[in-house]
């Protein structure tokens, strides 16, 4: 039997172009390009194509591709997509509701079974331009307002926000949320990556490798961890507080403290930066840095006695809280920028596929006595 490796880590279950991580030196790179550059430069919707096509387009393929993802017809849910959100408990949580209408979606989706190369782009479109109408229309649907109908005019970030909520959001806000979107859009074989491409690995559909990715991405060790991190702020209230509660938090044995800590990164995890500096500016836009400040405190003392760095999680809740993003909205977002990166990853597995199935060491018994029942 092979070797085992817990949690699989260090393991190279395939060869990818997509993503490459340098876990020592902090980088990141999408197809080849350092993410700080496409972060200064790109937009979402253009590192989509990068992601999708596998190199920049030109200026008259990037037209077409925006018009593609902004387009109404791609934007908008069918009524009965609606129908069903208006009939789901109020308290279902937004990733409950992300992952139910990824797959009820399926069913309406023309290419659905059909696992051509030509079909999982359009499906992928679909997809990328549909799920922040899906997450901002449950929004609207549990508060008990009105469903914002997709502007096709406006950017995905721009057109995310204004359906959210209701209102026109600054410029500031447009940009911030379109670095955070190319920030999450893909990171190599990550836990739910990893999941899609398994899924993917058994000849599955699109639209069933995304829901396993959206189910893993859920749990507070992975995507998770951004809500977390903003409970833990909200609990802390105050910058005054941080130094006190994190030191206490920290002391208890097994302590583990949310948007700290990476499988690959042994430095700082490089989206921190970009993510810190998005909070910190529309904390000031806003007249209200003090969930920066709280962070910042507790980055300081898990720095001091941990040894572990800031992940992507860390700074992100900070920004989209001071949008007036409500916590439990920050893992779909994740999830619809991160869908570009899983639907890159299941049209790299469907080009290439060989089914992906580990064994298990097993530690269980293995001369067990059938007994009757009457006799256990
Ligand atoms: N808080 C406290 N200690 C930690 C943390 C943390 N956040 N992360 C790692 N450690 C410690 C562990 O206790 C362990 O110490 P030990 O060797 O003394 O037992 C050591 O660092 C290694 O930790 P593992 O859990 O073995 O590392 P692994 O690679 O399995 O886990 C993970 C990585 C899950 C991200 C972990 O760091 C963690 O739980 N972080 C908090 C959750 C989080 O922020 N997740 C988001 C990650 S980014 C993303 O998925 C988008």
């Amino acid at each position: 039997m092979s070797v085992m490796k817990a949690g699989l880590e260090d393991i190279v279950v395939s060869t990818s172009d997509i993503c490459f991580i340098d876990g020592h030196e902090g980088r990141l790179l999408y197809r080849g390009y350092d993410v700080n550059d496409l972060v200064a430069r790109s937009t979402f919707e253009e590192v989509c194509s990068l992601l999708w096509y596998g190199r920049l387009p030109t200026r008259k393929e990037l037209e077409a591709h925006v018009k593609a993802l902004a387009s109404t017809a791609n934007r908008k849910l069918p009524p009965k997509i609606i129908t069903m959100l208006r009939q789901l408990p109020k308290k279902a949580t937004p990733m409950e509701v992300l992952r139910t209408g990824v797959s009820a979606l399926s069913a309406f989706d023309p290419d659905a079974g059909n696992l051509s190369h030509e079909a999982e782009l359009r499906k992928t479109i679909r997809l990328t331009a549909q799920m922040p109408t899906l997450v901002a229309a449950w929004e609207r649907i549990r508060r008990g307002k009105p469903v914002v109908a997709p502007n096709p005019r406006l950017s995905l970030a721009a057109n995310f926000l204004t359906m959210l909520t209701g209102k026109k959001p600054t410029p500031l806000a447009v940009k911030t949320f379109d670095v955070a979107l190319i920030l999450h859009a893909d990171h190599e074989f990550n836990a739910s990556t990893f999941a899609a491409r398994v899924t993917a690995g058994t000849l599955a559909d699109l639209h069933s490798c995304i829901v396993s990715a959206i189910g893993a991405l859920k749990g507070p060790l992975h995507g998770g961890a951004n809500e977390q991190v903003m409970l833990m702020v909200e609990k802390i209230g105050k910058p005054e507080r941080a130094d006190a509660w994190v030191k206490n938090f920290l002391a208890q044995p097994g302590a583990r403290i949310m948007g700290f800590g990476h499988r690959v990164y042994r430095v700082e995890d490089p989206r921190a930066k970009h993510l810190r500096r998005m909070a910190l500016e529309l904390g000031q836009e806003a007249g209200d840095t003090s969930s920066v400040q709280i962070i910042e405190t507790i980055n300081r003392v898990v720095g001091e006695q941990k040894k572990i760095f800031p992940n992507v999680d860390l700074f992100s809740g900070a920004g989209y809280k001071t949008m007036g993003i409500p916590i439990d909205q920050f893992t779909p977002i994740f999830a619809m920028s991160r869908v570009s990166g899983w639907a890159a990853h299941v049209m790299e597995q469907h080009g290439n596929n060989r089914l992906i199935r580990p064994r298990a060491e097993y530690t269980g018994p293995t001369r067990e006595q059938y007994k009757p029942i009457d006799q256990r």
